[in-house]
């Protein structure tokens, strides 16, 4: 059975200082409530270590943004998956349309960068989604397809069964402008499809595809309704606890 997930990406925001606060905020907010999805929240690396340090990880996960795509060695700046997962992290947001666009994110750096969070026992969220020209071409069906062709459908089996997919189309994210609730499921149905003719139905049964771009407390619910959105990868209304918990209830 896939779960159903909602995960935080913070992206360039909150001091340590804060981060920890609204960590530590949530973890309280969410102490003895039934949930009914996973619940993550993914921070810049240098919180990693002292919020999963600070929360109950079986409640809420950690997850980087971003892992590098070399193992080990002289690559200045760099973080690499084992690091991330030594602070106590459980996921990784890769192939977000931000680090494609402004840091160079190619698919084969992805495919590396996949393969070593895999490796390493992280549980790559992996995204996925077209700019607006290619949403006016109608072109976007073919050009998800061949991100995913390209990356994660050339993982075995078993790997691909550990990730988690996210549907984030670049007109949505931090723009206000939300995919609608029909185009949001239309896709994430067809990336199912996909999935089914790769890996097979199982596989895609058992597959959380989440969608992001301006989810937030007022569409959460519609949007989670719908039979193949497992969930939603949330940045903006990540960093405010009530905005974030009245996503999570939404489900
Ligand atoms: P947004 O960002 O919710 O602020 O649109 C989503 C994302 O980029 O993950």
């Amino acid at each position: 059975m896939r779960k159903n997930i909602v995960a935080g990406n913070w992206k360039m925001n909150k001091t340590l200082q804060e981060g920890l606060n609204l960590a530590t905020e949530l973890n309280a907010a969410l102490a003895d409530t039934k949930l009914n999805c996973d619940v993550v929240i993914g921070t810049p690396f240098i919180h990693l270590a002292s919020v999963a340090a600070s929360i109950d990880t079986k409640v809420i996960g950690v997850a980087a943004q971003n892992c590098a795509d070399k193992e080990s060695g002289a690559y200045t700046g760099e973080i690499s998956a084992a690091m991330v997962k030594s602070t106590g992290a459980d996921y990784v947001i890769l192939g977000h349309s931000e680090r494609r666009e402004y840091y160079g994110e190619t698919s084969e750096k992805l495919n590396s960068k996949v393969a070593l969070a895999l490796a390493n026992g992280l549980i790559p969220i992996y995204c996925c989604g077209e700019a607006l020209e290619v949403r006016n071409a109608d072109e976007q069906n073919a050009y998800v397809k061949n991100q995913l062709e390209e990356t994660v459908f050339n993982l075995s089996t078993d790997d691909f069964s550990k990730i988690v997919i996210a549907y984030e189309p670049i007109w949505a994210i931090g723009t206000g402008v939300t995919a609608s609730t029909e185009q949001a499921q239309e896709m994430l149905a067809f990336i199912r499809g996909l999935i089914a003719y790769q890996f097979g139905k199982d596989m895609a049964e058992n597959t959380s595809i989440l969608y992001g771009g301006s989810c937030n407390a007022k569409n959460a619910a519609e949007l989670f309704a719908q039979p193949d959105i497992d969930g939603g990868l949330i940045g903006g209304a990540s960093l405010k606890v009530a905005d974030f918990k009245a996503i999570i209830d939404a489900f």
